[in-house]
C-alpha cells in the first residue's frame, strides 16, 4: 500500500466530524492517518476526544495575536510543516483564512460545510434553508480556495427537508451525512494527490 497521508484537522468546537475523520482513519488500510489535531480556541471540546484517541493536539489560541491573522497562521503553518502534514482538513475551523495560510496549502486543504454549495456559504445556513423554502438540503466537501466556501466541490450529501423543520432538527439530519462524506471524500482526495 502507498504510504498514508499525513493529515491534519483544524477545529473550534466540538469536533464531531475530526472525530469520525479519526475514527475512519483508525483503519490500518485508510489512505491518510489523522497526525496533528489543532484548535483556534484553547476551549474547544474536540481537543479532548482527540487526545483521549491518541492523537497530538494542540491550541494555537488566536486572541494573543490581535487583528494579526497573519502571525496566528504563521505559527498555525510552522505547526502544520513541523508535523509532516500533507492535508489538512478544516471541521467546524471557525476562523476565515487569509490569502497566505491558503496560499501555503493550496490544493491540499479541504473544509466541510453545512450546505449544498453553492448555495447558503456562510454562518446559519440551517435556517436559511428553511427560510428559502428548498425541498433539499446537505452538505459539501470542498478544496479551500480565498474565496469563503467557494472552491472545487469534492463531494455533496443531500437530505430532505421536512415540514416543521427547525434549524436544530436539520442541522442534525445534515450532521449525520457530514460524519459519512467527509472521511469518504478525505479517503478519494488522499488517493488522488501527487506523490
Ligand atoms: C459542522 O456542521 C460543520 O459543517 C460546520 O460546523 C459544524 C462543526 O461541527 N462547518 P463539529 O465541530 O465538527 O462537531
Amino acid at each position: 500500500m502507498a504510504a498514508r497521508r499525513r493529515t491534519a484537522v483544524l477545529i473550534s468546537g466540538r469536533g464531531s466530524n475530526m472525530e469520525s475523520l479519526i475514527a475512519a482513519a483508525a483503519a490500518p488500510d485508510f489512505p491518510a492517518e489523522i497526525v496533528l489535531v489543532l484548535s483556534n480556541n484553547p476551549d474547544a471540546g474536540g481537543l479532548a476526544t482527540a487526545a483521549a484517541a491518541g492523537i497530538p493536539a494542540r491550541a494555537i489560541d488566536h486572541r494573543p495575536f490581535g487583528r494579526d491573522r497573519a502571525a496566528h497562521e504563521a505559527e498555525i503553518d510552522a505547526a502544520l510543516r513541523e508535523a509532516g502534514v500533507e492535508i489538512v482538513c478544516l471541521a467546524g475551523y471557525m476562523r476565515l483564512l487569509t490569502p497566505y495560510l491558503v496560499g501555503r496549502w493550496a490544493g491540499r486543504m479541504l473544509n466541510i460545510h453545512p450546505s449544498l454549495l453553492p448555495d447558503f456559504k456562510g454562518l446559519h445556513t440551517h435556517e436559511r434553508a428553511i427560510e428559502a423554502g428548498v425541498s433539499h438540503h446537505g452538505c459539501s466537501v470542498h478544496v479551500v480556495t480565498e474565496d469563503l466556501d467557494a472552491g472545487p466541490v469534492v463531494a455533496q450529501a443531500r437530505v430532505p427537508v421536512l415540514p416543521g423543520d427547525t434549524p436544530e432538527a436539520l442541522a442534525a439530519r445534515v450532521l449525520v451525512e457530514e460524519h459519512r462524506l467527509y472521511p469518504e471524500a478525505l479517503a478519494r482526495f488522499a488517493l488522488s494527490l501527487p506523490v
